[in-house]
């Protein structure tokens, strides 16, 4: 039998927080599955409910829409604290049937406190620290992979038998905290047995067997969208180990987190924004100036780009507050991303913001090819630690910026500054922009 192609992939062009829960909400609004696929709560996705601003970590953006499941697959690492908390505050805000719509799969494993330890205590050990969330991504990850992670069927066992389970995940790393004079921290498994045994117990009624609900899903011909979290540049196997996430941030690393196949992905829509961004460390080629410092922002009295970038794109992280890496559009990697992920289209955000900060600075700047070892070349090198050489951006320079009139709702009434943007990004990455994003809205959205 041949499967229907109904399942839309979002994912992140570049280092994250892109926008994909805006997009993720538009393609969800006729969609019956909506399903999150990896990563964890490192993810920060913004969406918007009547005028009301959410940064979900876990929960898919297609909540709002109410014939929406929106599922958390297997491939998630499932902090069951920040879940229960998401759920209040999406029940506050007035989303309807809530409880009902989310399911969760119960081989999805479990982030513990211990795992947000030793991602500390893993940074404090590195010579040069990945600026990681501090979500326990990485550690609950590696307990995974070695076998003895906590699925959240275990949350479901007797209490004796999760903190059986217990005792084994946290073996070695209490000799970790032992070792390194950590001893408030070391894990007693009863009482975590007792307390996450509770979060099982007000989860169980959204604990399925995903496999059936999935395939049920697509015999019936209804439309599925995955929402990617975190981005192609940050992916594991991808262009910037080690600073990079512990998944697999490519449209088959999230079908292989929502354990479907290939053959039924219908369309990869990448997204982008306008100017691109980056939180915590490693290499940023077209990353400006800025007054910060080890996440801090300093005082200054003159900005530099990247703070004007910052402080008119409002950049601080989602999930961490940290401010964000400012710099220019960057075509190579978009043009990497294409192919890695096989994207049909692109969706650019924050059209209004590049806009201002085109207005403010009198230019706006694209990255069309990088300079490496003499040579003019349009990928991104995966060797640099190798060659300790970094690919300089070559710039084309748009004179000016753009303002977007309240309630524009066509392409043809845009600013021809921001056509002529577009068309230069269509053309050096190649890919067909479908959707942008002009303002912060949900709707603020232009579909070519
Ligand atoms: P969304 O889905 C931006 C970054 C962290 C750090 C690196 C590793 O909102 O776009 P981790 O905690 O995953 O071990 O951190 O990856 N990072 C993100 N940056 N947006 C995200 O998610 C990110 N998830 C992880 O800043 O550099
Ligand atoms: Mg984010």
């Amino acid at each position: 039998m041949k499967l229907q192609k109904n399942v839309t992939i979002i994912q992140g062009a570049k280092w994250g927080d892109e926008g994909k829960g805006k997009i993720t909400a538009r393609e969800s609004r006729n969609a019956d599955l909506v399903i999150r696929a990896t990563g964890g709560t490192n993810a920060g996705h913004t969406i918007i409910y009547n005028g009301k601003k959410l940064a979900l970590h876990l929960i898919p953006g297609g909540i709002i829409y109410p014939q929406t499941i929106c599922v958390i697959a297997p491939g998630v690492l499932v902090d069951p604290i920040i879940l229960l908390d998401e759920i209040k505050e999406l029940k506050a805000v007035g989303i309807p049937d809530v409880e009902s719509r989310i399911k969760i799969s119960g081989r999805a494993h479990v982030v513990f406190p211990y795992h947000k330890e030793l991602d500390q205590l893993y940074e404090l050990g590195k010579k040069n620290p990945i600026g990681t969330t501090k979500r326990g991504i990485g550690p609950t990850t590696q307990d995974k992979s070695n076998r003895v992670g906590i699925r959240m069927y275990d949350l479901l066992l007797p209490e004796e038998e999760l903190k059986q389970n217990l005792e084994e995940a946290v073996y070695f790393h209490n000799q970790l905290f032992k070792s390194n004079n950590m001893h408030d921290k070391i894990v007693d498994a009863k009482k975590l047995a007792k307390e996450y045994k509770g979060y099982g117990d007000i989860l169980s009624d959204k604990i399925i067997n995903y496999d059936v609900l999935v395939r049920d899903t697509i015999i019936n011909n209804k439309k599925i969208v995955i929402e990617g979290a975190q981005a192609y540049m940050l992916s594991i196997d991808g262009l910037d180990y080690p600073d990079c996430t512990s998944s697999n941030c490519t449209s088959s690393g999230s079908l292989a987190g929502a354990c479907l196949p290939p053959s039924v992905t219908k369309e990869v829509i990448l997204i982008d924004k306008a100017y691109n961004t980056r939180v915590g460390n490693g290499f940023f080629p077209t990353e400006q100036p800025a007054h910060i410092k080890d996440d801090v922002v300093l005082q200054y009295d003159k900005p530099y780009v990247g703070d004007i970038i910052r402080e008119l794109g409002h950049e601080y992280g989602a999930t961490t507050g940290r401010p964000r890496r400012c710099g220019w559009m960057d075509c190579v990697i978009l043009l990497s991303a294409k192919y890695a992920l096989g994207a049909d289209c692109l969706c650019i955000n924050h059209l209004d913001t590049l806009g201002l900060i085109g207005k403010k600075l009198g230019y706006i700047k694209i990255c069309i090819a990088y300079k490496y070892q003499g040579k003019g070349i349009n990928y991104y090198p995966d060797d640099i630690k190798v060659t300790k050489e970094f690919p300089k951006p070559v710039y084309v320079t748009l004179r000016g910026g753009w303002e977007i009139k309240p309630g524009v709702k066509s392409y043809d009434e845009l600013p021809q500054n921001l056509k002529n943007y577009i068309e230069i990004i269509e053309t050096i990455s190649g890919i067909r922009v479908k959707y942008l994003g002009i303002g912060p809205k949900g709707t603020d959205l232009i579909e070519i």
